[in-house]
């Protein structure tokens, strides 16, 4: 058994930080979303893995993440020149993957279930395919699947302007080697992309075994910023324990499960979980607030954040108004007017958004 990362892709929804870097980078409690899905692919016993890149970001997740042997795997590095689709990707692999069975997983998305239980299944019932389906509000969104009762799968459609049901297939996907073959005798869709439920569905239409399980617990597509908020969130609460390795001056009061990183400065600031903070932070009067994640380098000083992710080196400096809801930056940097401003200036990278909030329209504590 093999696994197939699918980490490549153009990262359009993520704009501008997908301009500079990779989105499966974005480091979720400190630590990289992509990280998260090989750790549950080797605590499955699945230890050799191919991770698909692309020519803009692939060196940057090569020299991030190396060769597996901290995950005890071996990572295969996959350059696909296009993001031509997911089935593209998987074409692309087609070296790598040679005749093993595979699990797919897509490197933006965190999923809570262990794998285990899927892959036994997939191997108990010697599948061609086993796709997991979650229940949404939304599933025009998604791929879209309808299954009989007992969770075979009778067809596929990806993002239906009207939803033969509300399952959703989830970034996780496991395939014996006749999903090449259905590869091969698919053709582009509109959007001019290698669809992985056409090649899914070529497997239904052609009497192949493909069937569903659904997720009992939580999956995050962490593609768009609202969303990778909300990842940010339930990993902090489900995973964050109390470890504090920087210094914290006695000014300071640190309550909930916080993380502080070694070489780190807190300094008169409170700090109240669940919050990560990477190594060599500079935190002084400061408050932070629960759901935050800050990376390595970050300095703030006189401002308050909460619900937020601060990406590496970026520096926030006395900002009057509470940070809220935000997404920051690779050594993007916040500061003031020396005095009581009259004007903004801004130099801001191309898709960026910034909001400036009313009193009616953000609930004042
Ligand atoms: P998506 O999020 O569906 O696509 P995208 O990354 O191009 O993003 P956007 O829609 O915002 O433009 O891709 C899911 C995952 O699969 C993601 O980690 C990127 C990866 N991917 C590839 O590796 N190759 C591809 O050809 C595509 C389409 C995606």
């Amino acid at each position: 058994m093999k696994a197939l990362i699918l980490s490549g892709g153009k990262g359009t929804r993520l704009r501008p930080l997908t301009y500079t870097g990779a989105k499966q980078l974005v480091p979720v409690a400190n630590k990289p979303i992509l990280w998260y899905g090989i750790e549950a692919i080797a605590k499955a016993g699945i230890t050799d893995i191919g991770i698909i890149i692309s020519p803009e970001t692939g060196e940057e997740i090569k020299t991030v993440t190396g060769n597996g042997e901290n995950f005890g795997a071996q990572i295969t590095y996959i350059l696909q020149s296009e993001p031509l689709g997911l089935a593209h990707a998987v074409k692309t692999a087609a070296d790598f993957l040679q005749t093993s069975p595979f699990v797919m997983y897509l490197g933006d998305n965190l999923i809570q279930d262990d794998l285990e239980q899927f892959l036994d299944h997939f191997q108990a019932k010697s599948l061609d395919s086993l796709i997991l389906l979650r229940r949404v509000p939304n599933p025009s969104a998604f791929g879209v699947a309808t299954v009989d009762d007992q969770g075979k799968v009778l067809a596929l459609v990806e993002k239906p302007e009207h939803p033969p049901s509300n399952l959703a297939l989830v970034g996780l996907y496991f395939f014996a080697p006749t999903i090449h073959q259905a590869i091969a005798n698919i053709e582009p869709s509109a959007r001019g992309e290698l669809e992985i439920t056409d090649a899914i569905q070529y497997l239904i239409s052609h009497g192949y075994g493909v069937e569903s399980l659904q997720l009992e617990g939580w999956w995050l597509d962490t593609g768009k910023k609202d969303d990778l908020l909300a990842a940010n969130q339930i990993i902090l609460d489900s995973l964050v324990e109390k470890n504090i390795q920087g210094t914290v001056d006695e000014q300071s009061k640190i309550s909930g499960r916080v993380t502080i990183g070694p070489h780190s400065q807190i300094i008169n600031s409170v700090i109240r979980g669940p919050v990560a903070i990477g190594s060599n932070c500079h935190l002084e009067n400061c408050f932070i607030g629960p759901y935050s994640s800050i990376a390595d380098g970050v300095k703030i000083r006189d401002a308050d954040l909460e619900h937020s992710v601060v990406l590496q080196g970026a520096s926030i400096v006395a900002i009057q108004q509470r940070i809220v809801d935000s997404v920051i930056g690779k050594n993007a940097k916040i500061f003031p007017a020396p005095c009581r401003p009259q004007a903004l200036r801004f130099l801001i990278g191309n898709d960026s958004q910034v909001e400036l909030i009313g009193p009616s329209s953000y609930p004042q504590d």
